[in-house]
């Protein structure tokens, strides 16, 4: 097991009816601006509980973050917090509006010269606002960790900093009924992936790490299409939510290695095709699977064992049937696991290798070996 330090500051509230906690998470001192997306929260009632638990707060709000936040929106809010004065920033939504939220915070305090800089030269951040979060959709688990993935044209980038952590997370599972099956199946199959990319890699004896994570793991393939077939199950919607945050807020990482070149290839479909995050990821992990097989095979034939009780045959016949089996649990999430499941084909390619290759992406994987050729392999076993 690696060496490692660990801290989760941010304080949960989980549970229906949470949201009235605002009122006392935000001091009265504070100017809040409410960051929200297209309007889902107008529709389903989070907007009127928000409303309602800042009652004695100074506060007025931003909308329209959509999916894959873009910087020019992005920067509109940053203008308004210089102009107007706000010193906290309420996220109200997915990942998108937290990540973005997460981004403004750090561009409304950036003493440099373009913000852009802190996604493209990793530039570091040493002040940001506060950020408090109303979430709204379980599956990136930015409503507890330091990450935020921002876009620019179709440059998908991310930035990690431990100032953009949100304060507090506010997490009601009930508002999650609102979301459509397919957001629902976007989120569930992102969570699976985030704690696959802090799994499956090499065994180096981190047996609670593993313990965690083939949890996480379990739980969201048993209720993962449970969530589709029966929707307004709570005790469904309350595991997919606690599943989808514990997936990304950094325990499953300690000590152990990483590889997120799922994520990495991903962004890249999405920044350039558009297709969303979750989507992207069934398509890339499947063949990164098989191209990884030798590297990754002690491990896949472990959560094949563990997960999905596959014992009998020989390693290379567990690892095929492990593989198979992931499949079929993404396909019976209604999710993509090819490109030509999206109308993408082997044209498609290129642009994600050279875009891989200008995000200098060449040293991707647990042993650091992977870069932009190694992706188009990957990507032609998509096909
Ligand atoms: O904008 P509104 O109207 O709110 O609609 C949203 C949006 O259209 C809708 N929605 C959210 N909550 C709803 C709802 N509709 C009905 N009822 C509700 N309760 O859902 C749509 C998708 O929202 P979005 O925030 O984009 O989804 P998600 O949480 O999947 O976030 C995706 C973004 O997070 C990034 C992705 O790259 C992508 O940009 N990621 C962030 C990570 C992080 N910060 O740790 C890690 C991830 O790997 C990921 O890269
Ligand atoms: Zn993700």
């Amino acid at each position: 097991m690696n060496p490692f330090t660990f801290e989760s500051p941010t304080r949960m509230f989980f549970g229906e009816g949470q949201i009235k906690n605002l009122a006392n998470e935000i001091p009265l001192d504070k100017k809040v601006l409410v960051t929200y997306g297209g309007g889902s929260i107008k529709k389903n009632g989070v907007y009127d509980q928000v409303k309602d638990a800042l009652k004695n707060h100074n506060w007025d709000e931003f909308h329209g973050i959509k999916s894959n936040p873009q910087y020019d929106i992005l920067m509109e809010a940053v203008a308004k917090i210089k102009a107007e004065g706000f010193d906290y920033l309420l996220a109200v939504g997915g990942g998108s509006v937290i990540d973005g939220t997460k981004f403004i915070s750090a561009a409304a305090k950036w003493k440099g010269g373009d913000p852009w800089d802190i996604l493209t030269d990793q530039a570091p951040i040493s002040e940001t606002l506060p950020i408090g979060v109303v979430l709204t959709i379980p599956a990136t688990g930015s409503e507890t960790n330091v990450l935020a993935v921002i876009s620019r044209g179709k440059d998908k980038l991310c930035l990690a900093s431990p100032l953009v952590r949100p304060k507090f997370a506010i997490m009601d599972p009930k508002v999650s009924l609102s979301l459509s099956p397919r957001q629902v199946a976007n989120g569930v199959v992102d969570a699976f992936v985030h704690v696959m990319e802090q799994y499956m890699t090499y065994p180096v004896g981190g047996k609670v790490q593993d313990r965690f994570s083939e949890g996480v793991l379990s739980t969201l393939v048993e209720e993962g299409p449970k969530a589709l077939a029966h929707p307004e199950d709570m005790d469904v919607r309350n595991n997919i939510m606690l599943a989808a945050s514990w997936a990304l807020n950094g325990l499953l990482a300690t000590g152990v290695p990483q590889d997120w070149s799922t994520h990495w290839i991903g962004h890249e479909i999405t920044g350039i095709y558009g297709i969303d995050h979750g989507r992207s990821l069934t398509i890339v992990f499947p063949a990164l699977l098989q191209y990884c097989r030798k590297d990754k095979g002690d491990k896949i034939a472990q959560f094949g064992e563990r997960v999905f009780g596959i014992t009998s045959g020989s390693k290379d016949e567990r690892i095929d049937a492990t593989i198979a089996k992931t499949i079929e649990f993404f396909k019976s999430m209604g999710v993509p696991t090819h490109l030509s499941d999206v109308q993408l084909n082997e044209s498609h390619i290129d642009e994600v290798v050279q875009y891989l290759a200008k995000h200098k992406m060449t040293h991707m994987g647990e042993h650091e070996k992977l870069g932009p050729e190694d992706a188009r392999e990957i990507l032609k076993l998509a096909l």
